[in-house]
């Protein structure tokens, strides 16, 4: 089985993020959208929320999966018993950052192949931190996140006020 791990924060899951999943799927037997538990960066959403949302997503791709890691991503990934770890890139401005943690992560582990996927160009400047910022400020995240989640987050967002 060709098993890819799709990492990060998704607090919450962007119309971006799904754009890659579901090219993603394409490409792979079996697609494991990896979300990091980070209580250093005080998430909107719990770890278990944000996997909920990503299910909700994605419920019409049948090789895409979710669930939560802590750790060292390249620990997580050899857990599942893959070598590919695939990442988005928006624009130039996320190379430098991207580029980094995957030369990083060859270097804590050498068969670890970190792949590039380009955004979109329609979602190029999706951001999760845009999108809540947008939804607390009471404006439209049509088209911003997936239609699934769009109540999920306005509620969260009435909830926290
Ligand atoms: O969506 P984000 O917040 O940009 O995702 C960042 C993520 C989860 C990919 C990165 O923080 C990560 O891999 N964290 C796991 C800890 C780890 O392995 N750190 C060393 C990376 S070189």
């Amino acid at each position: 089985m060709n098993i890819a791990i799709y990492p990060g924060s998704f607090d919450p899951i962007t119309c971006g993020h799904l754009d890659i999943i579901t090219r993603c799927s394409k490409l792979y037997d079996e697609v494991i959208v990896a979300v990091l538990n980070n209580s250093s960066k005080s998430p909107l959403f719990t770890t278990e929320e944000r996997i909920k949302l990503i299910e909700k997503s994605t419920a019409n791709l049948n090789n895409v999966r979710a669930e939560g890691f802590d750790g060292l991503l390249v620990e997580y990934a050899k857990s599942k018993n893959t070598h590919t770890i695939i990442k988005g890139l928006r624009a130039i401005s996320d190379f430098e950052y991207e580029f980094q943690m995957a030369l990083l992560n060859k270097k804590l582990s050498s068969e670890i192949e970190t792949l590039f996927m380009v955004t979109s160009e329609s979602h190029s400047y999706i951001s999760s931190s845009i999108v809540k910022e947008i939804a607390i400020l009471g404006g439209s995240v049509r088209d911003l996140v997936p239609d699934e989640i769009i109540c999920d987050l306005i509620q969260k967002i009435e909830k926290r006020r």
